[in-house]
C-alpha cells in the first residue's frame, strides 16, 4: 500500500497533512506509516501461511523501537547485526526465541550476551569464529544453535556495495568448502550446526539470483543431512528490492512463492531476514527549501535536509523520487534541478539533474522510500542535529525519536583536565568517570 497520497493537494501520511507534521516537530523530519509496515508485514506473513517460517525483520533497515515493536506485536522475530540491534530488539519485545544473530564480525563479548539472552540462531561467517563461538559457549555450559552462512557464488546483480553473495565479498564461507565446515563442528559441545544460511545482496529486483542461490543451499542441506548432520532450518537472508522510481520490484509473494518452493519436502523452518521491503516505502523524508540558488548551469534547491540525514544518493548513486508536499499547479512546467543540502560538500545531495516542478523557499519536499537505511545511516556530520523520527497511525501521529538539542550534542564531547580553563562554560560541567574513579568536573 501507498500511505503518502494528496488529499485537498496536500501530501498525507495516512489521515495527517505532513504540513501539520512540519508545524508541530519542524524541519527536516522522517515519517513512517504504521499501516504501511503492518501491510508489509502481513504480505509476508500471508505469503508463508501454511508454513512455520520465521520473519526476522533485519533491524539494520531501521531501528526504531516504534518501528521493531510494530512488527513484534505482529508476530515478528528480528535479525541482528551488533549488541546495540540485540538490545533495541529485546527492548523493543522481539522474544531472545525469534533473533537471529548475524555479521562476520561478532565479538566474544556480544557472542557472551546473545548467549546469556537465549537467541535462537547464530549465523557464523567464518571458521576462526566458529571456534570463538564453541569456546564462549562451552564457558557458560551453553550450546549456540549455528546456522552457517555460505556463499554461494552468485552474482546478485545490484550496486556494487550491496552485492554479497560472489566470492570476492567479506561474506559467508564457499559453499564448496561448506562439508569440510560443517564435519569440523560435529560433536563440538558449544555449537550445534542446525541450519544453513545464505543472503546474497541488498536491492533485488530479479528473482533470478535468487532461484540460483537457494537451488544451490538446497542442494548443499540435503549433501549434509546425507552426511548426518541434523539440518532443519533454511536461513534465506532478505535483500528484496522495492520500487524506488518507476522501475517496478518483484511482489512479496512472488518471492515467498520461491523460497518456498525452494524448501519444499525438505522438512525445515524457513528464516527470512526482510529490512528495507519492510520499511522502504513506509517512510519519507520531510524537508523544507532554504533557498532556490540559479547557478550559471543549474538551479540548486537548496534545502533544510542533507547527506547526513540521507546518505544512499550520494554513497550508491540511488535514486529517491522527490515531490512537493502541497501538490503543484497541473500547469507547472518542470525543470531539471540539483536538490542539495547545506553540507560542505559537493557530494551534499539527494537528487542530480532532476525533474522538479518550480519550487520556492519555504516549500516542503517529500524525500520518498526513505524508511530503510536513512535514519539509521545518519549522522551529526557538521554538527548537524539528528533529525526527529515521526510515526503515523490513522489519524494521530507521535514523535517516535525526538530531535536532540544542542546541549545534548555539545555534552557527548569532554575537555581532558590539561584543556580546562576557569568558568569554562562551552562544555557542560559533567562528573566524568575515567578508569572507575571520579575525575572530578569536565
Ligand atoms: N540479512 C543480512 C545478512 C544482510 O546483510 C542484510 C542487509 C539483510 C538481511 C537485509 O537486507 P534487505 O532486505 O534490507 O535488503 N545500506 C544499504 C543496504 C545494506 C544492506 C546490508 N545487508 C542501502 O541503503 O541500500
Amino acid at each position: 500500500m501507498n500511505p503518502f497520497v494528496y488529499r485537498n493537494d496536500a501530501l498525507h501520511a495516512e489521515d495527517v497533512p505532513l504540513a501539520r507534521i512540519a508545524e508541530g516537530v519542524g524541519t527536516p523530519f522522517y515519517c513512517y506509516s504504521s499501516a504501511a509496515l503492518t501491510g508489509q508485514y502481513r504480505a509476508f506473513a500471508d505469503a508463508f501461511r501454511g508454513t512455520d517460517a520465521l520473519i526476522c525483520y533485519a533491524l539494520k533497515a531501521n531501528s526504531n523501537q516504534a518501528v521493531i515493536r510494530t512488527f513484534a506485536q505482529l508476530g515478528a522475530g528480528a535479525d541482528v547485526v551488533s549488541e546495540g540491534e540485540l538490545r533495541r530488539a529485546l527492548a523493543a519485545g522481539v522474544p531472545a526465541g525469534r533473533i537471529v544473530f548475524a555479521g562476520v564480525g561478532k565479538t566474544r563479548a556480544e557472542m557472551a550476551v546473545a548467549l546469556d539472552s537465549g537467541i535462537f540462531q547464530f549465523n557464523v561467517e567464518s571458521e576462526p569464529e566458529l571456534d570463538t563461538l564453541d569456546e564462549v559457549a562451552r564457558s557458560k555450559g551453553r550450546r549456540a544453535q549455528v546456522a552457517v552462512r555460505v556463499n554461494p557464488d552468485v552474482d546478485a546483480g545490484t550496486h556494487a556495495k550491496i552485492t554479497t553473495g560472489t566470492k570476492e565479498n567479506k561474506f559467508g564461507i564457499d559453499i564448496a568448502r561448506a562439508p569440510e565446515v560443517y564435519e569440523r563442528m560435529r560433536n563440538r559441545a558449544g555449537i550445534q550446526a542446525v541450519g544453513v544460511a545464505v543472503h546474497i545482496g541488498s536491492q533485488l529486483t530479479d528473482l533470478a539470483p535468487y532461484r540460483a542461490a537457494f537451488a544451490r543451499v538446497r542442494d548443499l542441506v540435503q549433501r549434509l543431512r546425507a552426511d548426518g548432520h541434523p539440518i532443519d532450518r533454511m536461513d534465506v537472508g532478505g535483500g528484496l528490492g522495492i520500487a524506488y522510481g518507476e522501475d517496478p520490484a518483484p511482489a512479496i509473494s512472488d518471492y515467498v512463492a520461491l523460497v518456498r518452493r525452494a524448501a519444499d519436502g525438505l522438512g525445515c523452518r524457513i528464516i527470512a531476514e526482510p529490512g528495507r521491503v519492510m520499511v522502504g516505502n513506509a517512510g519519507v523524508l520531510v524537508t523544507r527549501v532554504i533557498y532556490v540558488k540559479v547557478g550559471a548551469a543549474r538551479r540548486f534547491v537548496i534545502c533544510d535536509a542533507a547527506m547526513n540525514d540521507l546518505i544512499r544518493p550520494t554513497l550508491y548513486e540511488a535514486y529517491h523520487d522527490i515531490v512537493t508536499v502541497a501538490a503543484s499547479a497541473p500547469d507547472a512546467v518542470p525543470s531539471l534541478a540539483d536538490v542539495v543540502g547545506p553540507i560542505c560538500e559537493s557530494g551534499d545531495f539527494l537528487a542530480q539533474g532532476r525533474s522538479m516542478p518550480p519550487v520556492a523557499a519555504g516549500d516542503l519536499l517529500a524525500i520518498k522510500s526513505a524508511g530503510a537505511y536513512g535514519a539509521v545511516m545518519s549522522s551529526s556530520y557538521n554538527s548537524r542535529l539528528l533529525i526527529p523520527e515521526v510515526m503515523v497511525a490513522g489519524g494521530q501521529f507521535a514523535v517516535v525519536r525526538p530531535r536532540p538539542s544542542y546541549e545534548e550534542l555539545l555534552g557527548l564531547d569532554r575537555l581532558p583536565p590539561w584543556l580546562n580553563e576557569p568558568g569554562d562554560r562551552a562544555i557542560p560541567s559533567r562528573p566524568a568517570m575515567i578508569g572507575g574513579r571520579k575525575m572530578g568536573a569536565v
